[in-house]
Order: C-alpha cells, then sequence, then structure tokens
C-alpha cells in the first residue's frame, strides 16, 4: 500500500494541490495557534498551512515522497514542521500532548479506524479540538458518475457520522455535518463529492 502511496506522489505536482483543505483552513483560522498534529498529511499542504498561521505542527505519513515533498514545500515557504515518516503505532505515546488534531481524507478499514480514532483522542489535551473531513458512506454514487473526484474503493473505508462520534466518545460537538460539496484540490480530488466534516471538542 506504501508503495501504492509513494507512486501517486511521483509526480512533481501536488496530488491535492498547494493550497490547504478548505474545511480545514476555516476551522483553524478560528483557533488561536497552539501545538496540532496532521496524521497521513501527505505532501503537507495542510501543515504548511497551520505552519505559516504560527502553529507549532507535528505531522507523519508512511509515504517516503510524499515526506519529501512536504519538507521541500515548508522550506520554499520558509516554515518548519516537525514529520514522522511512519504510521500512527510507530510513534511515541504523546497523552494529552495537542492542542488540535486534524485528520483530512484519512481514511482506514473499520477495525483499524477505530482504534486510531480512540488512541489519537486521547492525544488530544481537554479542550483540545478535533477537525475531520473525509468521503462518507454516499460517496461511492459520485465517484460512480465522477471518478476524478477521488476516494477509497472501498466501502468499509468510508465514513458513518454516528461511528465517527462514537469513536470520539470524549468528546462534544461543534459541528457535525455529512454532506455534498465540491472538491477542487490538485489532480486527484476534482468534483462533487460527499463528504463527513466535523469539529469536535476534547471535554
Ligand atoms: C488521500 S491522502 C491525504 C493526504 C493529506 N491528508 C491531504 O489531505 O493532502 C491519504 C494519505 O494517507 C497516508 N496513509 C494511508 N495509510 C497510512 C498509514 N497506515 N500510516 C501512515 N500514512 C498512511 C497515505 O500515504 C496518504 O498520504
Amino acid at each position: 500500500m506504501k508503495e501504492f502511496w509513494d507512486q501517486r506522489y511521483a509526480q512533481e505536482a501536488m496530488a491535492y494541490g498547494e493550497s490547504p483543505n478548505v474545511f480545514f483552513r476555516e476551522q483553524l483560522n478560528s483557533l488561536a495557534p497552539g501545538r496540532i498534529l496532521l496524521p497521513a498529511e501527505g505532501e503537507g499542504r495542510n501543515a504548511i498551512y497551520a505552519a505559516t498561521l504560527g502553529w507549532e505542527v507535528w505531522a507523519y505519513d508512511w509515504s517516503e515522497v510524499a515526506r519529501a515533498k512536504a519538507l521541500n514545500y515548508a522550506s520554499k515557504q520558509g516554515v518548519t514542521i516537525e514529520y514522522h515518516l511512519g504510521s500512527l503505532d510507530e510513534l511515541p505515546q504523546r497523552t494529552s500532548f495537542f492542542d488540535a488534531i486534524a485528520l483530512i481524507y484519512v481514511h482506514f478499514p473499520d477495525h483499524i479506524r477505530q482504534r486510531q480514532m480512540r488512541l489519537l483522542q486521547s492525544w488530544l489535551k481537554p479542550n483540545g479540538r478535533l477537525i475531520l473531513e473525509g468521503f462518507s458512506k454516499k460517496h461511492p454514487q459520485y465517484q460512480a458518475l465522477n471518478p476524478l473526484v477521488g476516494g477509497p474503493k472501498n466501502a468499509d473505508q468510508l465514513y458513518d457520522l454516528d461511528d465517527l462520534l462514537s469513536d470520539f466518545d470524549q468528546c462534544h460537538s461543534l459541528l457535525a455535518v455529512s454532506q455534498e460539496i465540491e472538491l477542487q484540490e490538485g489532480f486527484c480530488h476534482c468534483g462533487t463529492a460527499h463528504v463527513v466534516r466535523l469539529h469536535l471538542e476534547k471535554l
């Protein structure tokens, strides 16, 4: 699977664009900078945006190609980010460490998702924020009409709002919706999509 992602990132152009995800940008703009974690952050568009706002940024991804592109982009933008190569289980434990964690198009099969979300939740400080955007269980009908919109092919990697809210059982919801949106992110997310969007606060 890592090889799939290394190949996706092999072109010089950024697969999901240079600009941050719109929902991430809007939610982050409402917060005072602190320490943020971006899991499975790919080429770094969100991480670097956060760093330009003054956040202390931590990120990880298992794709070496993605990490190299992200660090190159960070240096062009004149910011620094802490970017680990690997998966969540390979990182040192960081209980109550982050002011915010943002999962932008991070998709795992159900059994892995539940464990990872619970672990990530424990890494948030009290009152820390969890921001998430990802494809919903309704997305396959949009993908069938327009494959350029992207998204996992595997239905058990798509999000159900209620499942996610029960994963994050130590948070309360500031915003939780499942809706149709227009995506224009690089060459991998182009068209109408159906997504879940969350902004939660840890109790
Ligand atoms: C759709 S991309 C999203 C990248 C980034 N969050 C963004 O919005 O631009 C999904 C990313 O998840 C990463 N990924 C998938 N499974 C992973 C795992 N088990 N550990 C670390 N990274 C993973 C891939 O390498 C890829 O960069």
